[in-house]
């Protein structure tokens, strides 16, 4: 399986997704700036990978610092955690992990620091592990919504390279395709940081999943012509009324899909679920840099100075989306209902 991201005794290792299709090369981060930098710069992105490396960075920060006590590491905790948040803000999955990393350590704070420490490194690791367990869930839930054979269309790279492994979309995709399924899956390139040519046909290739690449504007005409029978995408928030922040470009994809009566699956796990925000008008949106619009691989593709917008997220509403699956099982609309009533439910051993 791909390592997106690992613990190691020197620090948080990552393969440089900035690097991916012709370079398979990895950093090593020896401090929690280290890994803020690398999840702002996109060496690691995608929203469950994105939680677990913040997960990660705190535990580093954390056994990096010379406090002596409980509080004067809760003081420490609180600039790493500060640090994290200000990364990247529409993946929940980060604010997600923050907290639970911080209710670790109230739970502990009594504790003697090395034991603290130590617990804090194991949160992460279990973070890490239970990722990849509710991802193979996805798959078992989400893959008796693939068709037996043909086109599946996803955007942007919902894959091991998004998760600590396996994937949330791809891995409905890779599950129905270990059951036999004949699918042929069509990545939408996703400009303009191009995840589905760069992410998703290199980790979709690895494993031998037939796959075509398109450029974002094919996709209509592809459903038009019968070549997709259904599509799956990742999310990165999902409001409490099923409203969903993916990347930008899934909202086109997804009126794109009831225009030609083709399911549109959304799979994310819980850790992307934000029932605290009621919906997807209250989903902070980030702006990246306008380069990542005017410039290809170095070079420049605009007039300069030219107006350019680069929002990397959209929000697709709620009535587009055919079903969420998530490790719980699979929520229907209403979304408010279906959503709370899983996010209740206790969570099953190997579900
Ligand atoms: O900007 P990115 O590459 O972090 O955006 C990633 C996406 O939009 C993914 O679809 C989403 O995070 C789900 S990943 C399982």
């Amino acid at each position: 399986m791909i390592q997106t991201l690992e613990w190691t005794d020197s620090g948080v290792r990552f393969i440089d997704q900035t690097k991916l299709p012709t370079e398979e090369t990895y950093v090593t981060c020896r401090t929690h700036e280290q890994v803020a930098d690398v999840i702002r710069n996109m060496v690691v992105r995608g929203a469950p990978a994105i939680g677990v490396a913040a997960a990660m960075g705190i535990a580093l920060g954390v056994k990096n610092s010379e406090a002596g006590n409980g509080t004067e590491l809760k003081k420490d905790l609180d600039q790493i955690c500060d640090a994290m948040s200000k990364t990247r803000p529409t993946a929940v999955n980060l604010f997600w992990a923050i907290r639970r990393m911080r209710e670790k350590f109230e739970y502990l704070r009594m504790r003697p620091v090395v034991q603290i420490k130590q617990a804090l490194i194991e949160e992460a690791q279990r973070m890490h592990a239970e990722d990849i367990a509710a991802n193979q869930a996805m798959g078992r839930h989400g893959a008796a919504l693939m068709p037996a054979s043909g086109g599946v269309l996803t955007h942007c790279n919902a894959g091991a390279l998004a998760t600590c492994g396996y994937g949330t979309a791809l891995g409905v995709i890779r599950t129905a395709v270990e059951q036999g399924k004949k699918i042929h899956v069509f990545a939408d390139e996703t400009r303009p940081f191009l995840q589905g040519s760069r992410l998703t046909a290199w980790e979709l290739m690895k494993d031998g999943i037939p796959t075509t690449v398109i450029s974002d504007n094919m996709a209509g005409a592809m459903m038009r012509q019968g070549k997709i029978g259904a599509i799956v995408v990742g999310a990165d928030r999902i409001a409490a009324n099923g409203d969903v922040a993916n990347k930008i470009g899934t909202y086109s994809v997804a009126v794109l899909a009831k225009e030609n009566e083709i399911p549109f699956y959304v799979a994310a796990p819980f850790s992307t679920i934000d029932l605290e925000t009621s919906d997807g008008s209250k989903i902070p949106i980030e702006q990246r840099n306008p380069k990542e619009v005017t410039h290809i691989a170095g070079r420049q593709m605009v007039p300069d100075g030219v107006e350019v917008e680069n929002p990397a997220f959209d929000v697709t509403p709620a009535k587009y989306v055919t079903a969420i699956v998530t490790e719980r099982g699979v929520a229907r609309a209403p979304y408010q209902d279906s959503l709370r009533r899983l996010s209740e439910e206790p969570v099953k051993a190997g579900a």
